[in-house]
């Protein structure tokens, strides 16, 4: 349900590791089965290494065996939007789901992912 993957997104903040860029995002995916996994952003000193709290979710979800999603989530302090990579990523593994954009304490909007990601590339250019 949309509160459970909202309040981990937000609780996902306090594990970022984000000791270069000090701006934290949680995230949380909902799978099909109704699971709630959570993501943090991951900083490396080579900066180009880190990866973003939406991805880590996914990947996390994925290597757990998921692969069918319903619902994101994501939080930081300012209810910042994925950047593109993210929105890449979301496409190609959740299709059309509800992302939920939040701030400290709450959702403050919930856009889709298709609408993150306009004309998107994907693998049906590919067949
Ligand atoms: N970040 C995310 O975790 N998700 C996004 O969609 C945008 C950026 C992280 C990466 C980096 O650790 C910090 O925010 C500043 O860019």
């Amino acid at each position: 349900m949309k509160e459970a993957v909202i309040n981990k997104a937000i609780a996902m903040r306090s594990r970022a590791h984000a000791p270069f860029s000090n701006y934290r995002v949680g995230a949380a995916v909902e799978t099909q089965s109704g699971e709630i996994i959570g993501g943090c952003n991951v900083e490396s000193s080579s900066y180009g290494l880190t990866c973003c709290a939406e991805r880590v979710a996914l990947f996390r979800a994925v290597a757990a065996g998921h692969t069918s999603f319903r619902s994101m989530a994501i939080a930081t302090h300012n209810s910042g939007m994925p950047c593109g990579a993210c929105r890449q990523v979301i496409w190609e593994l959740c299709s059309d789901i509800p992302i939920h954009i939040c701030n400290e304490q709450e959702c403050v909007k919930t856009i889709s992912s298709k609408d993150l990601l306009p004309d998107a590339f994907d693998k049906s250019k590919l067949l």
